[in-house]
């Protein structure tokens, strides 16, 4: 399973890489938003300085609603840097330019994903990746890891290649489940991750080793 991290933090991007755990980063609007990111250069320049950081693939969003512009935006997206992955909102529109892409050759993070259906659409259309959000599916009261269990059964089912990104992470039982069921990648918080280290049976039983050592040497 891929670890991907949901930021535009680079202290956080570079302590998850520095982890030797970092597979990939995804970021939407919102996420360049709360890191003060805004003007169209200062948004390119941002995604070039993650893809300095981690070599693996950088989701960057598309802010272009109907599918010309979207082509447009992603291509000039794509072409800061290989390891770009254009990210298109779930819509119609949206769906045109991924075919685009992929015709193109272009790595597609299909976005905003909420049904098997929506997911079953991607998948033809050609998608690299597919970001069903878990995390906000739960917020209303709707089981998100059913939806990630019903796609990895659809795309199973037909050999789809496209990768399920579970996205909307929110804490470590999220990831567990998720790879329990087989999603391919996982982006979340880096709090969520490094969750997964954590069991106080861990500290207690390393804080005894350490004492014993010290009884005996000192
Ligand atoms: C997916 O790529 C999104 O950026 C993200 O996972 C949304 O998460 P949120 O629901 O925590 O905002």
């Amino acid at each position: 399973m891929k670890f991907f991290i949901d930021t535009a933090n680079l202290a956080e991007i570079k302590e998850a890489h520095d982890m030797g755990i970092l597979d990939g980063v995804t970021t939407n609007p919102s996420l360049m938003a709360k890191e003060g990111i805004t003007g169209t250069n200062n948004i390119l320049n941002h995604y070039v300085n993650i893809c300095s950081i981690v070599d693996g693939p950088v989701s960057a969003e598309v802010i272009a609603t109907d599918v010309d512009g979207i082509i447009r935006e992603g291509e000039a997206l794509a072409a800061l840097h290989p390891n770009i992955v254009v990210k298109v909102p779930m819509i119609l529109e949206g769906i045109k330019a991924i075919k685009h892409f992929s015709s193109q050759g272009i790595p597609t993070n299909c976005t905003l994903l909420f049904t098997p259906g929506q997911a079953l659409l991607a998948a033809k259309a050609g998608a690299t990746y597919i970001s069903p959000f878990l995390g906000r599916l739960d917020d209303v009261s709707t089981d998100g890891l059913q939806l990630i269990e019903q796609i990895r059964t659809i795309y199973d089912n037909y050999q789809f290649e496209t990768q399920i990104l579970a996205a909307s992470v929110r804490h470590p039982m999220h990831i567990i489940h998720c790879a329990t069921i087989g999603a391919d990648v996982m982006t979340g918080p880096l709090s969520a991750i490094k969750a997964l280290a954590k069991h106080p049976l861990t500290d207690l039983g390393l804080q005894q080793f350490l004492a014993d050592y010290a009884k005996g040497n000192g």
